[in-house]
Order: C-alpha cells, then structure tokens, then sequence
C-alpha cells in the first residue's frame, strides 16, 4: 500500500513562512512514490490551494473540521468550506483537540463522519498519555477511541486513515521504539480487520517526534503505512528526507 506522509504544522504559519516552505517542498520533492499532504491552519487554506496549485505530489489538508454541517456555530469551518479550498485531508481529534477543547471520541467519530460526507479523508488520531501507558491501558484506550469512529460511519471506515500518536512522544523528542509502535499498530489493524473485509488498505500513521533519523524503522514495521509529522514538518529538508525514507 502507498504510504502517505503528512505534515500537521499546528498553530506554526505565516504568508511569507508558508510561502517560502511550499517552495521548498516543491523543489525537492520531485515525484514521490508515497502520498504526501501539509495540514495547515485555516486562515492559510486558500494560499495554500493556489501554491499547491497545478501539481499532483503534495495534497492539502486541514487540522480539525466542525462536527456540524452549517449554521450558527461561531468560529467552527465545516467540510464543505474545507472542501471548496481543495482539502483532501482533515486531522481529527488530534490528542491537542482532545486534551484542550475536550474532545470526545463521540465528537471526534462525527467530525469523522462530517469528513467523509464531504469527500475529505478523516485522519483521526488515537493514543494514550503516559499515565495510560505506565498504568498498562496503551491498548484499550486507543481501540476504545477508534472504536467510537468505527461505530459511527460503518462501512465507510474503509475510506479513513488512522494515526496512532502517542501522547508522551508528541513534542517531546520521545519516539516510540519501532517495536512499541508497531504493537500498537497491529492491535488497531486486527480492530479494523474485524470491522471490514478491506482493513489491509487502511492506512495507519505513527505519529510522535518522527523525524529524519528515526522514520525510516519506523516506517519498515508492517503496519505503519505512514507519518504524521509535527516539528519536523515546518522545515523542508527534514520533511522532505522523511518523504525520502519511506519510498
Ligand atoms: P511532533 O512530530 O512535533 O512530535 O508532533 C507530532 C504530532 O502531533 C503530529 O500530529
């Protein structure tokens, strides 16, 4: 399956950052064998579309999506808005939304299913705190997260990408070990393979201070198909090398 690397820059943009950034990415990254996307903030979306413009290597996504179809739900962007600005992936309920605006794995599973009904790819994102961890929780918080989403949009969850990001490796510089990623990994794909018959296509990220030196291991374990990239995203040398490393 094709991998997909995708860059989540968080609250870290600018005209004249982003700009420079795009030109980078476009300069290096040629025709890559992998998927690649750049999760930006929404004030940036419609700069985003016209550099991404006339180009097939990098695909444009948004960092959360309203739970709502439209209406008054004051600063909240609906997928059809995203939709219009060429938004082919949108983050949900990243362990950042979860944390600080109380995301529920109910209201992350809509957000999910707004997603899908707009043609946008949800990446939903599951994992545990290290207090979930040291207490020995790792695999029930994260199929119980997942399985809110499976729930909700059935036969539809063949379309979404799943990232684990384990809470304790985000930021952090603390990367999960090839082997504690892929556990994980392989316990959500057999919680996907019970769901559908096309669980093999689903593509699962691991995302949590991947960065150039570490992703290539990362990314040879079987059951990580990609990268959701903080930090090492906004440069475009260290996102571009970790696009390299999983041809
Ligand atoms: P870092 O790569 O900065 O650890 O962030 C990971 C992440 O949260 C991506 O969504």
């Amino acid at each position: 399956m094709k991998k997909l690397i995708a860059g989540n820059w968080k609250m870290n943009a600018s005209l004249a950052g982003n700009e420079a950034l795009v030109q980078g990415l476009l300069a290096g990254v040629g025709t890559p064998a992998c998927d690649v996307a750049v999760c930006v903030p929404s004030p940036y979306l419609a700069q985003l579309q016209t550099l991404l413009a006339g180009q097939q290597a990098i695909a444009l996504g948004a960092q959360n999506v309203s739970a709502h179809e439209s209406g008054a739900y004051t600063g909240d962007v609906s997928a059809a808005m995203l939709k219009e600005f060429g938004v082919r992936y949108a983050i949900v309920g990243h362990s950042e939304r979860r944390q600080h605006q109380a995301e529920s794995d109910t209201l992350v599973a809509i957000k999910a299913e707004r997603a899908l009904q707009a043609g946008i790819t949800p990446i939903v994102c599951v994992g545990e705190t290290l207090q979930q961890r040291e207490a020995g929780l790792t695999d029930t918080i994260v199929k119980q997260q997942l399985s809110a989403v499976i729930h909700l949009v059935g036969h539809c969850i063949s379309e979404i990408v799943v990232a684990y990001e384990p809470v304790w490796a985000i930021g952090t510089g603390k990367t999960a070990t090839p082997e504690e990623a892929q556990h994980v990994h392989s316990v959500l794909r057999a919680q996907l393979q019970a769901a559908t018959e096309h669980a093999d296509r689903i593509r699962i990220l691991y995302g949590g201070s991947m960065n150039a030196a570490n992703a290539a291991q990362l990314l040879a374990q079987p059951d990580i198909d990609g990268g959701l990239i903080g930090g090492a995203s906004l440069k475009a040398a260290d996102f571009l090398a970790i696009v390299a490393a999983a041809q």
